[in-house]
């Protein structure tokens, strides 16, 4: 007990006052999983800001890669345009080379990774090497007809990748981010064939890895079809059970 500190977060957005533990010696690592459009990349930023994490996002990583025009860039593209995985050869060590930064060391929040077994399973034993664990996996389940709104109407801003919708997150200034003002963007893969191919593999492939976290009983599933502060609000309460469950253990 003498290693913990209690910290309170009030969270303006939702109305309410949230209470969660924070380990002094140990970091947190939170998996965010859903389909896309499931609003991983909106509550991980959320989340990476309230808890001090950091958020890596294996999509977002790809998206920089194309603009930086890398190597990595030109390897992926093909298969993101396409809405098809990028393989695990070229996805997994982009994304390892992240948690071993030193930015990586209070926690992270992952945001799209991992989506196969193989990604689950280097993650366990990567996350080992550096002593630490995977504290929980959140799913956070939507239903199709609010997937296809959400990816119709999302914009994204070409400085940061930050996260709007024309309904549901609207920018403040119309085209501009709120938060780095840059020009946004809709992505090309969000229509068409590539949107429908990237949910049909979701649900291909995902349910693997779901029973994977199931198996651990590191899986936690929350309502997504909520509005944005709901769905964090209730993720909060998942995280803050997981840690008062601990604190107790
Ligand atoms: P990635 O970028 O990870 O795409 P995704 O998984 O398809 O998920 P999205 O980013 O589309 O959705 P999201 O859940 O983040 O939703 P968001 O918060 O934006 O991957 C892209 C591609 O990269 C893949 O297809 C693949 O090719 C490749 N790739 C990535 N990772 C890989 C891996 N591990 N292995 C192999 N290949 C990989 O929200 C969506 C919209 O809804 C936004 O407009 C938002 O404002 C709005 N919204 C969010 N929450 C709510 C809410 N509660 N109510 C109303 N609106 C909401
Ligand atoms: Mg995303």
């Amino acid at each position: 007990m003498a290693s913990l500190v209690l910290l309170m977060c009030h969270n303006k957005v939702v109305g309410s006052t949230h209470l969660f533990w924070k380990r002094k010696r140990k970091e947190m690592d939170i998996l965010l999983i859903g389909p896309p459009g499931a609003g991983k990349g909106t509550q991980a930023e959320k989340l990476s800001q309230l808890l001090s994490l950091r958020h890596i996002a294996s999509g977002d990583l790809f998206h920089k890669a194309f603009e930086e025009q890398s190597e990595l860039g030109l390897k992926a593209r093909r298969y993101v345009d396409l809405g098809e995985l990028v393989p695990d050869d070229i996805t997994i060590p982009m994304v390892i080379r992240h948690i071993e930064e030193p930015e990586s060391i209070q926690g992270v929040v992952l945001d799209g990774f991992p989506r196969t077994l193989a990604q689950a399973q280097t993650l366990d034993a990567e996350l080992q090497r550096l002593d630490r664990q995977l504290d929980l996996a959140i799913y956070l389940k939507v239903s199709r007809e609010e997937l296809l709104q959400r990816l119709a109407g999302r914009f994204f801003c070409q400085a940061n990748q930050h996260v709007y919708h024309t309904k549901f997150r609207p920018p403040k200034v119309a085209d501009r981010c709120d938060l780095d003002g840059s020009k946004l963007y809709q992505r090309p893969d969000d229509a068409g064939e590539a949107m429908r191919r990237r949910l049909v593999i979701y649900f291909n492939q995902t349910t693997q890895v779901l029973d994977y976290y199931r198996e651990q009983h590191k899986l936690r599933v929350v309502d997504g079809n909520q509005s944005i502060d709901q769905v964090q609000e209730m993720l909060m309460n998942e995280i803050n059970d997981y840690m008062s469950r601990e604190a107790k253990a």
